[in-house]
């Protein structure tokens, strides 16, 4: 969560962090602000959007200086509001002029708030944030990297930070202990965000800072440091996204344009990856560890939100295709549970950023306790990337908007992947894999096939988007696709709704059950057909309405469903990555229809960076 972009170099500071700051927005947008120095700290910030920050900077020449930082705000401390925005200035009493911008929490900041208003400090706003560039002011005796270190040793918590001091208008510092933060290294300038959409448009070199480490940037050096200020040497690499990637094009929102891409995703995700003949899996990040994933005796899935979903659907996989127990879990629950970690217990943390604060901290603890990890990981270079002993990359691309859609359908093409290549190391054999594997190849044309249902489904919704509340049912491996479609639905129409495995129904739900609402259910030709049938006269027989999800060429489910969208047969294992199709649809239309911003929703960002 939050976006932070800093510069330092020979370009005018403030369009650079502008333009930044936009493309970090989808990160979260409840306030922005930006400071350059130019003859002393210029700062200006302001709650709501970046064009609102825009505005109200006009052409001010007092930001026309070479460097500077800009944030944009999730609020953790403070409510969303201008005094709470960042960059914060340590006490201006001192006259330093330090200003920072920070992703992350800092956990001790009561105590910290405390110590410093004993010692005279007098505070602006209700951050957390705040009371570390106090903190820094309050150490700083004419350098800014050493008043960050001493500061930063004096801190728990998490954070991504940029600071700079009016009194050193040449310095830039930077630092990281959980949080993203990334160097772009530039001819003779530095641009540093949380993350490479910022960068790319500049340089495609980059620098991956690493936990519990300070860079000091200068227009012509850099120098990287550990907190005991021990100089270390980083690895630069090359950055892979492209500019076209991350561009709109001639889609209105982010989520349409990504949804879209999906067929092409899963493309590039399988490339190279399958051969269906000999009914083979190639992933080449498992290579090194093949003899002992061989021994794998049970493998856990850890995400939070749509990641857990594609989680729970690889737990399913991995039982059926690979006969290994398996389960999935919150990452935010077993990194707190002490959980039991046997011996071959492999376990696979699920995320697209890379950098979800609660899946990162339980792969850690997993690590600790002795599992081998292993990360199913869009982002390249992310921190779980990084800390994970092995993994295999999504390959979908930049996902953009905050509702999660072509990275889920990447998440659950590799856990079929990684499914058949530990089945293959067992009872699996190569004639099944094959059969199974020529079916995966076709999926990119199939799901093509019900994105041209979309002006039907959008019809469908336009009859119950008023409805505050929906039910969503599946079974087997569509539960987690029911689950996945409640979510999507709720993040960004705002409206109420569960996802549940269907014969949960009746245990309690079904109370809710009233005239005319909406039941979604994903009723596709599997071994459970006949049982979700069942449900659905239920659900029926109570006034709800179901819009079922259909398998193609089954016309009879249309006599007990008022709405069908058909996906096509694919044998059962495979049914999410087409199933879960409308149902991201369903969500896009109902959250246009109540004129929501689809790819900002209220309250969310798209990478949650803190616990
Ligand atoms: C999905 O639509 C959500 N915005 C959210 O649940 C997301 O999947 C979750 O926060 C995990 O993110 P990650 O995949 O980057 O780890
Ligand atoms: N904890 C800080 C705040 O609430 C930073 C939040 C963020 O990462 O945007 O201001």
């Amino acid at each position: 969560m939050c976006g932070i972009v800093a510069y330092i170099g020979g370009k005018p500071a403030r369009e650079l962090l502008l333009e930044g700051l936009k493309r970090l927005e989808y990160r979260g947008y409840d306030s922005a602000g930006i400071a350059v120095i130019n003859g002393g700290l210029q700062l200006s910030k302001t709650a709501g959007r970046v064009r609102v920050l825009e505005d109200q900077l006009g052409q001010d020449d007092r930001f026309d200086g070479t460097i500077g930082l800009a944030h944009t705000r999730w609020a953790t401390h403070g409510e969303p509001s201008d005094r709470n925005a960042h960059p914060h200035e340590d006490d201006p009493e001192l006259g330093h002029g330090i200003a920072i911008v920070h992703n992350g929490i800092i956990e001790n900041h009561a105590a910290l708030k405390t110590y410093l208003m004993d010692n005279g400090h007098v505070f602006a706003s209700d951050t957390d944030t705040e009371v570390l560039a106090h903190l820094i002011g309050h150490f700083y005796e004419g350098d800014l990297e050493a008043s960050v270190r001493q500061a930063l040793r004096e801190v728990t918590g998490a954070y991504a930070i940029a600071v700079v001091c009016a009194q050193e208008p040449d310095v830039l510092v930077v630092a990281r202990k959980g949080s993203p933060l990334m160097i772009g290294v530039g001819s003779d300038e530095y641009i540093v965000a949380s993350d490479a959409s910022a960068i790319v448009a500049h340089t495609n070199q980059a620098i991956e800072l690493d936990d519990d480490t300070i860079a000091r940037l200068t227009t012509d050096s850099f120098r990287t440091s550990t907190l005991e200020n021990v100089t270390i040497t980083p690895q630069m690499r090359e950055l892979e996204v492209d500019l076209e990637q991350i561009e709109l094009g001639s889609y209105p929102h982010y989520m349409l344009k990504e949804i879209h891409e999906q067929p092409e995703a899963i493309r590039r995700c399988l490339k190279g990856r399958v051969s269906a003949r000999d009914g083979s899996v190639v992933l080449g990040g498992l290579n090194e560890f093949a003899r002992e994933l061989g021994r794998t005796r049970r493998v856990v899935f850890l995400g939070q939100g749509t990641a857990l979903h594609a989680g729970m659907i690889a737990s399913y996989l991995v039982e059926g295709l690979a006969k290994i127990p398996s389960r999935a879990d919150f990452a935010s629950e077993f990194r707190y549970r002490n959980a039991i970690i046997e011996d071959g217990t492999v376990v696979v943390a699920i995320s697209q950023s890379g950098e979800t604060a609660d899946t990162h901290a339980a792969l850690r603890e997993a690590s600790r306790k002795g599992a081998m990890t292993l990360g199913l990981v869009n982002v390249v270079g992310s921190t779980i990337t990084r800390e994970s002993d092995a993994g295999v990359y999504l390959r979908v691309g930049p996902e953009i908007g905050v509702a999660s859609t072509k990275a889920f359908l990447g998440q659950v093409t590799a856990s079929v992947l990684l499914a058949t290549w530990l089945g293959r190391r067992r009872f699996l054999s190569p004639m099944e894999a094959s059969s199974m594997l020529e079916t995966l190849n076709t999926v990119p044309t199939l799901i093509s096939r019900v994105l041209d249902q979309s002006d039907q489904i959008a019809e469908v919704v336009g009859k119950y988007v008023q409805r505050d509340n929906w039910l969503f049912l599946g079974r087997g491996v569509n539960y987690p696709v029911a689950m996945e479609g409640a979510l999507k639905l709720k993040e960004i129409s705002y409206i109420h709704a569960e996802g549940m495995p269907a014969a949960e129904m009746k245990h309690g739900p079904i109370a809710l059950i009233d005239k005319g609402m909406p039941v979604v259910v994903v009723a596709t030709r599997s071994s459970q057909y006949e049982k979700v049938l069942s449900n659905i006269e239920e659900v029926r027989s109570r006034g709800g309405h179901v819009i079922a999800v259909a398998t193609e060429g089954d016309d009879s489910i249309r006599n007990i469903c008022e709405d069908v969208f058909f996906v096509p047969d694919v044998p059962e294992v495979l049914q999410p990555l087409l199933t879960v199709v409308p149902l991201q649809i369903l969500a896009y239309h109902a959250a246009v229809m109540r004129g929501h911003d689809v790819d900002k929703p209220r309250n969310l960002a798209k990478s949650v960076t803190v616990e």
